[in-house]
Parts: structure tokens; C-alpha cells; sequence
């Protein structure tokens, strides 16, 4: 049974590639490499123990994204695909709505062209990458599904335009099975230590800015901002391990071939962590010191954030596993084996 993975290369697609593939599914990588590396295809045939397929090519192109449809016939497709930095999309808001908007028109319209000219086919199921940016500025937490949308960036725009997208065509075309996940804070690495997270340029995101500094490649970590109303002050998220983000893919994909009409559920730990809490398990776990200054806060971030992750329990019958610790272990065996990421290679 294949899965096409849109955005496969990158961080999350490339984990869930090989959550799929050890439980038997047959997952076809698609993607343009615009911010991953193909040395990412190397790693994934090595962790997996077998040889990954790969699509070359751009969502944006929806011609040639019915002909990939049609040659490999998934089961289900799995769209990560976009860009996903929020100071860039404030920036350059075309660009996002471009690429992530346009990409999941396209998307869609490749599979409704597939379906129509190929011999019958059911429409293969979707799983879309939402993020829990859709909920805004919570008023509190922990964050359940039914709380009221809203964006504070153009970044979390398109994420919201692309769920409304998903349910009208499922309205339309009531064959159609959506699954969205509203991932948390995704960090950690394979346990391996051969795949990871890997950042073009300054990371905008804890993590792999905390590796970073780790590893030596950067003098000392950001904290953007230490007066939030949170118990230290820095800002508190829900961390959740790649890994239990990839299974919680396996889950949702299992869900919808085995009938459900569709559903949208928070991936999360339900637990919070502040900035300076990440900082101190790291440096537990790694033995190297993170120095750190304090910065302004940055526009668009909000105190705190965390899911109440019982609706994927009830309907995907899937939790996270892992912990901080495991994520800080993990994410740092990857950069201290990696310096350069896959540049390393
Ligand atoms: N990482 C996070 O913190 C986070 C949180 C919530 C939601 N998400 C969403 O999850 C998805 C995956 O995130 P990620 O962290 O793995 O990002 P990533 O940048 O590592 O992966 C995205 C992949 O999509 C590819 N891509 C981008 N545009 C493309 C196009 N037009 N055609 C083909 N390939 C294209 C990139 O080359 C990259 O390999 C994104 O949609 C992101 O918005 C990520």
C-alpha cells in the first residue's frame, strides 16, 4: 500500500517516511528539495533497510502531480509540503500563500484529475500538516479542538484557508476522507542519530537553535523575551517528539483506510515547557552548557501553549510516548554526530 509524502524530504515528512515503512506501508517520497537535502533519501534507504522512491518534482505543478498519482495509485497521501517559517511569511506573505495554498489547490486538483481519468479509483485518502498556530492567542490552556481559530501571521493564514479548503471540498465530494493534524511543537531526532532536523541558516525555532549553540556552531541561544506571565517568564510550549509526531501519521493514515469519514486533532504531549526548562534538560542530558541572553520578545509569539491531546487518544488510538529528556537526547546525538546536518555527509 502506498502513501505519497508531499514535502517527504524535510523534517517531519522524512520521520514519517520511515514510521510508515516499518509498519508495512510502501511510502513514495515527493518533493523539490527547496529546504531539505537529498542526502535525506541516502538516510532514509539506510535507517529503513530498504530503498526509498522519490518524486522529483513541485506540488505547484499539478499536471505533472496527476501523472505521479496515477503512476504509484497511493492509498492515501500525506501533504507536509509548503514553507513554514513565520518571520519570512510577515515578510514575503506571497510567497506563503503561493506555495501553501496554491500547493494544496494543486494538490486537490491532482486528485480529483486522478480519480476522474484513472480507471475509477477511490480518492485516495489526505492527512494534512496543520499546526496548532490556527488557535491564535489561546485565552487558556490546555487547547482543545473546538476553540476558535484565528492567525496572527500570514504563515498561520494559509494553514487556516487550507483547512476551510479541505472542508468544503469534503462537502462537495463527500467520498473525500480528510484527516488534519494540528501538530505542537515538533523537535527530537531518529534515534539513530542519522536523521534530524536541519535548518537553513538562523533556526527559528528552540531546538535545533539549543543544538546549535551546543555544538559550537553558535555563540549563545536567543530567549525571546523572559517577562510572559509564565512561572520563569520565558515562554511555555507543548514539545513533542518527531517520532510520536510520525506515529500519530501511521495513526491517522490507519484511521481513514479503515473507514473514518475524516477528523482534525491536536498532536501534542499535553504538557507544557518553558524556554529556560528545555534549556536545563539539555544541558542535563548533554553535558554541554547552553549560554543564553535574554531578547525582546518577538512579534506574533504568545505566552503559552499546550493541547489537550485526548480526541487523537479516543479517535486515532494514539498518544505520545516519549519525553523531554528523549527529545533532548535525541536532538543532540543527531547534531553531535551531524555538525553541518546533512551537509556533514
Ligand atoms: N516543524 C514544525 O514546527 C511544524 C509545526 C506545525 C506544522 N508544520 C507543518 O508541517 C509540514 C512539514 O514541516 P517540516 O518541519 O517537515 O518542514 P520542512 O521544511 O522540513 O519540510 C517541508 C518539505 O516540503 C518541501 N517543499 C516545500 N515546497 C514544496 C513544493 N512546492 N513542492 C515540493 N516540495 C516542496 C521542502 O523542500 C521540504 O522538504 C509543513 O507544512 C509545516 O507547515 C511544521
Amino acid at each position: 500500500m502506498k502513501i505519497l509524502l508531499t514535502g517527504g524530504a524535510g523534517y517531519i515528512g522524512s520521520h514519517t517516511a520511515i514510521a510508515l515503512a516499518a509498519e508495512g506501508f510502501e511510502p513514495v517520497v515527493l518533493d523539490n528539495f527547496s529546504n531539505s537535502h537529498p542526502t535525506v533519501m541516502e538516510r532514509l534507504t539506510e535507517v529503513s533497510g530498504r530503498s526509498m522512491l522519490l518524486e522529483q518534482g513541485d506540488v505547484l505543478d499539478t499536471d505533472w502531480l496527476r501523472q505521479v498519482l496515477q503512476r504509484h495509485h497511493p492509498v492515501a497521501v500525506v501533504h507536509f509540503a509548503g514553507d513554514k517559517a513565520v518571520g519570512e511569511s510577515v515578510a514575503q506573505p506571497l510567497k506563503y500563500f503561493h506555495n501553501n495554498v496554491g500547493g494544496a489547490v494543486s494538490l486537490m486538483r491532482a486528485m480529483v484529475q486522478a480519480t476522474a481519468t484513472g480507471g475509477g479509483d477511490r480518492t485516495p485518502a489526505l492527512v494534512f500538516s496543520s499546526s496548532a498556530t490556527v488557535y491564535g492567542d489561546p485565552a487558556t490552556v490546555p487547547i482543545t479542538e473546538d476553540f476558535p481559530r484565528s492567525h496572527t501571521n500570514p504563515y498561520g493564514h494559509t494553514k487556516l484557508v487550507i483547512e476551510d479548503m479541505l472542508t468544503a471540498q469534503c462537502k462537495a465530494d463527500p467520498t473525500w476522507r480528510v484527516g488534519v493534524l494540528r501538530y505542537f511543537n515538533p523537535v527530537g531526532a531518529h534515534p539513530s542519530g542519522r536523521m534530524g532536523e536541519d535548518p537553513d541558516g538562523m533556526p527559528n525555532n528552540l531546538m535545533p537553535f539549543v543544538t546549535q549553540v551546543a555544538v559550537g556552531r553558535r555563540p549563545f541561544l536567543n530567549v525571546y523575551g523572559n517577562d510572559y506571565p509564565t512561572p520563569d517568564g520565558t515562554g511555555v510550549r507543548d514539545y513533542i517528539h518527531v517520532m510520536d509526531l510520525a506515529s500519530g501519521h501511521v495513526a491517522a493514515v490507519r484511521t481513514l483506510l479503515q473507514g473514518s469519514q475524516g477528523f482534525t486533532v491536536n498532536l501534542g504531549t499535553g504538557r507544557g515547557h518553558s524556554v529556560l526548562e528545555v534549556v536545563r534538560a539539555f544541558e542535563q542530558v548533554s553535558g554541554r552548557a547552553v549560554p543564553y541572553r535574554i531578547a525582546p520578545r518577538r512579534a506574533g509569539d504568545v505566552a503559552q501553549c499546550w493541547a489537550d491531546p485526548t480526541l487523537a487518544r479516543t479517535l486515532l488510538g494514539w498518544k505520545a510516548r516519549f519525553g523531554l529528556e528523549d527529545m533532548c537526547a535525541d536532538a543532540w546525538r543527531w547534531q553531535n554526530l551531524n555538525p553541518q546536518g546533512y551537509r556533514s555527509a
